[in-house]
């Protein structure tokens, strides 16, 4: 029979990388809680408009890349391409916002975009991110970098990573700036790519992220956004970079990092590592003050990031940063089926107290259980042979330093209370 497989651009995260996924996890949970941030779980698919209205109709992500189909009763549903929106529209749906001025949030989750598959691009992939609503102030921003900055720190990958950081303005200069864009390119409507004329008329500021050679010596004389900045967009994001500067947060600022998602205003920021090649970027994010009030709630700002989990996870082996997997406290043999009761009420105790043990379920010989052992990196070995069973003791071995003894079955978890090593 033909054999089923996973569909393309789809994953199995398999035992052997496990550990890497916990301790990533295990991070992200440790520093978002360290920064008072709490978790929020969202459904895994939402009602269309949702990204519609939040990312953009005109973004390569909603126009390309969503798995949509229509429900049995007609609405379209959409397998979620981003968590900002999901998070902002469950802000608001619960009247978040009501219960504090500040919600601080995080997220770890998986998502669907319908890429072309390639190193550190999937079509199912998983983010972790935080979204932080109710303050407009640049401290807003420190905190929200510094998460990020922390989480890279403690996996390993300060060294590995560069912040890029940059301001877009807010929507009025945006807005006067576009059509600066589109004044200046338009002479020059015949050295654009097709995929940059679309963008010319519809979104402009994407041009800026393009990697075509003749565009980018075009953008050379292009009007820059810093021109179309108010004195308030200025200031605060002179504010921004004192911040981090002040938190010993390195950053460079580049002038054409845009973002490919629409609802975004000052800052944006990305962190990105020459390991991941061409896909270099590691985690993105930005403030986006209109957004709560797009999808029907106050006008609440807001300011997020989101990473992606693989990529962060590929540049951890790359690097050989890798986690490994926990080794058990003790591996206990059983070489006589009379004893399997006794093995697995004294293993079962012993768990009570925290260790980790593991046992054979497939009546191995001794030395294919040592084998095991071995194999598994046990600290300890614990034995019930015939004539432990006979005198109710067990066998010890430590097989680190080769000590063994045989101690009372009924003294098993005092023994271990006592060990010193
Ligand atoms: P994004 O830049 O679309 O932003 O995605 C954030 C991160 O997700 C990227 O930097 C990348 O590491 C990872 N990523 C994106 N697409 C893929 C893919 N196909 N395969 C593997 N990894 C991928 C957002 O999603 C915004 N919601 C971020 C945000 C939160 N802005 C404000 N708050």
């Amino acid at each position: 029979m033909k054999q089923i497989r996973s569909i393309k651009g789809t994953h199995d995260i398999l035992p052997k990388d496990s550990a890497n996924w916990h301790q990533l996890e295990s991070t992200i949970h440790d520093v978002c809680t360290k920064f008072g941030y709490k978790e929020i779980r969202t459904p895994i698919f939402e009602d269309t408009n949702l990204f519609f209205r939040s990312v953009g109709e005109d973004t390569d992500i909603v126009s390309k890349e969503m798995y949509t189909w229509k429900d049995k009763n007609g609405t379209s549903l959409t397998l979620r391409p981003e968590l900002t929106a999901s998070v902002v529209r469950s802000y608001i749906q619960h009247n978040l916002g009501s219960q504090s001025p500040l919600q601080r949030l995080y997220y770890i989750g998986s998502l669907f975009r319908r890429e072309r598959p390639q190193k550190g691009r999937q079509r199912q992939f998983h983010q972790f991110g935080i979204e932080a609503f109710g303050s407009k102030y640049p401290e807003q921003e420190a905190e929200v970098i510094a998460i990020a900055w922390h989480i890279i720190l403690q996996v390993g990958l300060l060294k590995k990573t560069k912040l890029q950081i940059n301001s877009i303005g807010s929507s009025e200069c945006r807005s006067t700036y576009q059509q600066a864009l589109k004044d200046f390119f338009s002479p020059h409507l015949t050295k654009l790519s097709e995929v940059s004329q679309k963008r010319l008329i519809k979104n402009p500021l994407r041009i800026l992220d393009t990697k075509n050679e003749e565009e980018l010596s075009l953008l050379k004389n292009a009007p820059k956004i810093s021109e179309y900045y108010s004195k308030e967009d200025k200031d605060h994001f002179e504010e921004v970079k004192r911040f981090l500067k002040n938190m010993d947060i390195p950053f460079i600022i580049n002038p054409t990092l845009v973002r490919g998602l629409d609802y975004y205003t000052k800052t944006v920021f990305e962190f990105t590592s020459e390991d991941l090649g061409s896909q270099n970027a590691l985690l993105g994010g930005g403030r986006y003050d209109g957004l709560v009030e797009n999808l029907g709630g106050k006008p609440i700002p807001g300011i997020g990031f989101a990473a992606g989990m693989e990529r962060f996870l590929l540049v951890i082996k790359e690097n050989k940063l890798e986690f490994k997997p926990q080794s058990p406290d003790i591996y206990f043999i059983c070489i006589d089926k009379a004893g399997i009761a006794t093995l697995l009420n004294i293993a079962n105790k012993l768990r009570t107290k925290g260790y980790i043990i593991i046992s054979d379920m497939l009546r191995k010989s001794m030395k294919a259980q040592f084998k095991d052992a071995n194999k598994l990196g046990a600290r300890y070995v614990l034995i019930l042979g015939e004539d432990e069973l006979k005198n109710r003791t067990i066998r010890f071995k430590n097989l680190t330093n080769g000590n063994q003894e045989n101690i009372k079955q009924e003294n098993i978890i005092e023994f271990f209370n006592n060990l010193k090593n």
